[in-house]
């Protein structure tokens, strides 16, 4: 199995150029299956999620493809035609590999009338259940049934639009009934619903395929059409990659350009980065973050929150950081029960993190020392390279298929910015 392996201690200077996301990529693919024309997609990253995504699509019935002009051009759009379905089902194999392949199953109820997925995997960050999907679909009228692992609905007579009142502001939950609500009949409205950046994303391109959708603070209003037809669409920047690279930049007391990052997705954490000590200036194309006039960082308090509160997915990284800081720092992580696994990791390196329930206490400044460890999720996995950059001597990380998943060319994209990384295969 793959390695990474770092030695701490150089700053990151240089410009980093940052990916599309892949938290929007993956519900913009499935959104093809909601048309039988072909749907164009540009900006999405090379990840293991996508490639897993791609092939659930193609058992599917989808015809995937990346229109080159020139062979070299790998960062050419994709094009995804499910002009028929030529089957309803989404198996184990890949849906267990990542749970926003779930997200599958309001599409395909939507454009059949019946869908049976698998109960989703992914990363191991708490039960994480569908339930609130599945009263989503419920009211909108599907017969919902669990066997033998798979989740089958139906609904021979179509979806009809009704009110659905989300318990959590869940961006699965409120991505999947979107897209079944596109092609219901009438009206539906999704209140406490999530509006992270990439439910917006995604609500941007079904518009484009001819979905009538509205927002109104935390209320979305769908109203249900015949059909959808084929449309070309850029993701946005990935927000979560961005960020993780300023977070290297700050723990390295580097300087990075981070290119094609939007700064309004990520106000909160770059608001906090400044505050803890941090020169962050918007840039023509992104951002400068700017470590080099840092002397000492300061502790905070921070919650994770749905947005536009502290994305849960920069807790381990922020946690990595905050090691460093001169002083206590508590971060409360209220959206995930069980998303502290790289503390131990963390701690082997030196960190002092004491858990407290759905609380992390650090005391900075710890000196950081490299040492062996283990990538146990995607942004926990993330945070120990974090660490690693700025620890003394040799980190070596185990099981980093964690990473390829969600960040594209992390090697290369630290390594030509001055980090000491390698891939030991
Ligand atoms: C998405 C992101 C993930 C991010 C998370 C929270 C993708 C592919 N993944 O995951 O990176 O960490 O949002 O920002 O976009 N819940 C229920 N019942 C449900 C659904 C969710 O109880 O039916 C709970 C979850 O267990 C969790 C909370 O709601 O505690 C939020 O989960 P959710 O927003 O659904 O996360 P994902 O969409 O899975």
């Amino acid at each position: 199995m793959d390695k990474i392996r770092i030695i701490g201690g150089n700053r990151l200077n240089g410009k980093v150029s940052i990916s599309g996301s892949k938290n929007s990529s993956l519900p913009i693919m499935i959104s093809s299956i909601l048309t039988d024309d072909v749907l164009q997609i540009h900006n999405v990253p090379k990840l293991t999620d996508i490639k897993t995504l791609t092939f659930i699509l193609e058992e599917l019935g989808a015809s995937i493809n990346q229109i080159r002009v020139k062979k070299s051009d790998l960062s050419a759009p994709i094009s995804i035609n499910v002009a028929n379905i030529s089957s309803t089902t989404a198996g184990y194999e890949n849906v267990s590999k990542m749970r926003a392949s779930f997200l599958v199953i309001g599409a395909l109820l939507a454009r059949e009338g019946y869908a049976r997925v698998s109960m989703p995997g992914g990363c191991a960050i708490g039960t994480r259940p569908v339930d609130i999907h599945l009263k989503g679909l419920k009211t909108l009228g599907a017969d919902v049934k669990v066997e033998k692992g798979f989740v089958i609905v139906k609904a021979k007579k179509g979806l009809t639009g009704n009110y659905i009142q989300l318990e959590k502001p869940s961006v699965g939950a409120t991505q999947n009934l979107i897209m079944a609500s596109t092609l219901a009949k009438g009206e539906t409205k999704i209140s406490n619903a999530s509006i992270e950046p990439e439910v917006l994303d995604l609500i941007d391109c079904l518009k484009k395929m001819g979905a009538n959708i509205e927002i109104n603070k935390k209320n979305i209003l769908i109203d249900g059409q015949e059909t959808l037809h084929g449309a070309s669409h850029s993701v946005m920047s990935d927000r979560i990659e961005a960020a993780t690279f300023a977070i290297a930049a700050c723990i390295t007391r580097g300087n990075l350009i981070l290119k094609g990052c939007d700064p309004r997705n990520l106000e909160l954490p770059l608001y906090l980065l400044r505050n803890i000590g941090f020169q962050i200036k918007d840039t023509d194309d992104g951002i400068n973050v700017d470590g080099y006039l840092t002397n000492e960082i300061k502790p905070i308090d921070l919650i994770t929150e749905p947005y536009p509160g502290f994305p849960t997915d920069l807790q381990a990284q922020f946690m990595a950081l905050l090691t460093q800081a001169h002083g206590v720092s508590v971060i409360n992580e209220k959206i995930f029960e069980n998303r502290f696994m790289h503390v131990q990791e963390l701690v082997r390196m030196g960190a002092d993190i004491y858990l407290d329930g759905d609380k992390a206490i650090i005391t900075g400044k710890a000196n950081l020392v490299g040492a062996q460890v283990m990538a146990t999720d995607l942004r926990a996995s993330v945070s120990l390279v974090i660490a690693a950059l700025c620890a003394e001597g040799e980190t070596l990380i185990n099981r980093v298929y964690h990473l390829d998943r969600g960040f594209e060319n992390l090697e290369k994209k630290l390594s030509n910015c001055g980090a000491e990384i390698e891939r030991i295969r």
